[in-house]
């Protein structure tokens, strides 16, 4: 792919590598012909689509918690990389609830020590850091319009309280010790939920779905009129990627947030999403329980405009489209017939990139 010429032969450093975006990330980028070394403190799910995928995409897995600075310290000074995307977090709203201290030391305390590592490497060439945060970064004031990148941060809970946490760490460590560095170039990156096949986490809306709907069973929604910029995981990772490839060559982004939020028509409620995906495979069961998470943000969108004047960023799939890239995952991945799962997700990868080519 032109546009991501950059990052072939590069060597990248994926942390949270096991999850559902970095798995899909390491893909992509080893596509792109680029070095991939991971690090994670485990596999979470099962299946899992850093399992079904890992045959020969990494240099190195690497497996510890990111609590521990010194390690990270000593693999990021041997491995010397050019890029580094940081997605390591706990990354659950509900499981942040039951294990705060943790999500809190995962998501804040975590950055921190990629960071603080950071500050006490000395880099001889240029090294772009993409730190990913979350749309939950920012105060929830249940307002209609997007939220833009100067906008107050802050959350109630310990999920988004940790993620804008991990924003302030970011800027105090990019005024104090990186503002005037000559290699190291930081950009956040803060995009909304994202779907896409290879999703096995725990309460999250479209894996409960595939699962369910592979049982026979009815679906648990906790929030049916609750609205989410809806986006396909390979939307947020291009722009993980484009800002990754501009840092290196625009030094004026150097410490910019940038939101990666799809189009306003894509924000629609789940149960809407749900009767969508019902057209597709038909007979799906659905059943609305009381959401005891008081604090559960229920509006939530993006004004993506920055993205799109500094990065050339924006979506290209249409909601259709985008649920279209996930039955379709899904239904290779559960059929008997299936075609094996790397090359169906290289094919989506390679059907997307031509959409950026023909949209941007
Ligand atoms: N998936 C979404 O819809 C979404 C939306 C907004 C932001 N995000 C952010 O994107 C990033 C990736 O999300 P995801 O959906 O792939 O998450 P995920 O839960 O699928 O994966 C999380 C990854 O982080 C690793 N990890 C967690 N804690 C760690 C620790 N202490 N030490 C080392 N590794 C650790 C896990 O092993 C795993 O590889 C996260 O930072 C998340 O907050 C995700």
């Amino acid at each position: 792919m032109k546009i991501f010429k950059n990052y072939k032969n590069k060597k990248i450093i994926i942390t949270g590598h096991t999850g559902f975006k970095g798995s899909w990330l390491s893909l992509w980028l080893n596509y792109l012909g680029a070095k991939v070394y991971g690090i994670s403190d485990r596999v979470l799910t099962n299946p899992s689509n850093y399992k079904i995928n890992s045959k020969n995409i990494f240099k190195k897995s690497y497996f510890f918690n990111i609590e521990n600075q010194n390690k990270l310290r000593t693999i990021i000074k041997k491995i010397k990389p050019d890029f580094i995307f940081h997605l390591a977090a706990q990354a659950l709203v509900k499981k942040s609830y039951n294990n705060p201290h943790s999500t809190f030391i995962s998501n804040s305390i975590g950055t921190l020590n990629l960071l603080n590592s950071l500050k006490n490497i000395k880099f001889k060439k240029k090294c772009s850091l993409v730190l990913i945060t979350s749309d939950k970064s920012y105060k929830n004031r249940e307002i209609k319009k997007g939220y833009v990148e100067e906008d107050l941060l802050g959350g109630y809970d310990p999920y988004s309280a940790s993620k804008a946490c991990a924003e302030l760490i970011i800027k105090s460590y990019i005024e104090s010790f990186f503002k005037n560095d000559d290699y190291l170039r930081i950009g956040i990156a803060r995009a909304g939920n994202v779907i896409g096949g290879g999703d096995w986490s725990e309460d999250r809306l479209i894996p409960d779905l595939f699962k369910a709907y592979e049982k026979n069973n009815p679906l648990i929604i906790r929030n049916p009129n609750s609205t989410r910029p809806w986006q396909h995981v390979l939307e947020a990772l291009n722009g993980y990627m484009v800002l990754g490839q501009k840092l290196y060559t625009n030094k004026k982004i150097h410490g910019h947030a940038f939101n990666f939020g799809p189009k306003n028509k894509s924000s629609i409620s789940v149960i809407r999403l749900i009767k969508m995906f019902n057209k597709e495979l038909k007979n799906i069961k659905w059943k609305i329980v009381t959401s005891k998470n008081k604090f559960e943000s229920k509006l939530l969108m993006l004004n993506s405009k920055k993205a799109f004047k500094y990065l050339n960023w924006h979506c290209v799939l249409k909601t259709d489209e985008t649920l279209k890239f996930v039955v379709e995952w899904y239904k290779n991945f559960y059929s008997k017939n299936g075609i094996k799962v790397t090359k169906f997700s290289i094919q989506q990868i390679e059907e997307y990139s031509k959409i950026i080519g023909k949209r941007y």
